[in-house]
């Protein structure tokens, strides 16, 4: 049984100070639901969130983490750090930072080994450009980068990897994948899950859709069978809109 999470990736957006009346805001309309939730904010909110959440149920993540236990890296950010913190989950290799940052499927494949040796559950980013797309290489990219990006991780660790298919196209566009693409995508990763593990781990893993998921295309996203749950950018900014997403 695959329980549906929706998770909010604030990006670069909100101080301290809006994270926490966002967090007071949200919590007023929160109630206990049959969904996971949780909000991945930038680094100077998570302690914020995780104090202002203790208790609810509501999860906080990170949106990225270095693979090095520690070291000379000027402006990371280490996993233990985050534990420290408190944090449940961490984004790894979010389209941003893969176009922005020079993150590779090699440094998500590390990432992710890392995160994976402790108790944050990593949130896996894969998704095809427009031009893949329009060239009919949607399903060879995102299998690469599901190749690369988990080699050398266990059936078992697999099971803590949520997966979030982002196409790029459909990311901060107003431009939503039909939930036929979304479907048809998250079964095909479903399938290579397959391929790379086996029947029962593939069955575990939580797909998530990104791209411009809002209150009113969320429940025909959710209702789809393959998809377990949304990423959700931009409208997981505003407390109302998140919970609408996560009522669906
Ligand atoms: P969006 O972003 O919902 O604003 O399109 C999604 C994401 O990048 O995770």
């Amino acid at each position: 049984m695959r329980i549906p999470f929706i998770a909010g990736n604030w990006k670069m957006f909100k101080t301290k100070a809006e994270a926490a009346s966002f967090a007071y805001n949200f919590k007023a309309l929160y109630k206990g639901t049959d969904v996971r939730a949780a909000i991945c904010a930038p680094f100077t909110d998570l302690d914020v969130l995780v104090e202002a959440f203790r208790g609810t149920g509501i999860g906080v993540g990170a949106q990225n983490v270095h693979f090095a236990d520690s070291g000379a890296y000027t402006g990371e950010i280490s996993v233990q750090m985050l534990e420290e913190i408190g944090v449940d989950y961490c984004i790894v290799g979010h389209s941003e930072r893969r176009q922005y940052f020079a993150e590779t499927d090699e440094t998500v494949n590390l990432k992710l080994k890392k995160l994976l040796e402790g108790p944050i559950r990593p949130i896996m980013c894969v998704g095809e450009s427009l031009e893949q797309r329009d060239a009919g290489q949607l399903f060879d990219v995102v299998r690469g980068q599901l190749e690369k990006g988990l080699e050398g991780i266990s059936a078992e660790e697999m099971r803590k990897v949520v997966i979030a298919y982002e196409p790029i196209w459909a990311i901060g566009t107003g431009r939503t994948a039909t939930p036929e693409q979304a479907e048809e995508m998250c079964a095909f990763i479903r399938q290579t899950l397959i391929d790379l593990y086996d029947e029962e781990t593939a069955d575990e893993v939580i797909l998530q859709y990104g791209g411009s998921v809002k209150p009113a295309n969320a429940s025909e996203i959710m209702n789809m069978e393959e998809i377990d749950g949304a990423l959700v950018g931009g409208a997981s900014l505003k407390p109302a809109d998140l919970m609408a997403i996560i009522d669906f």
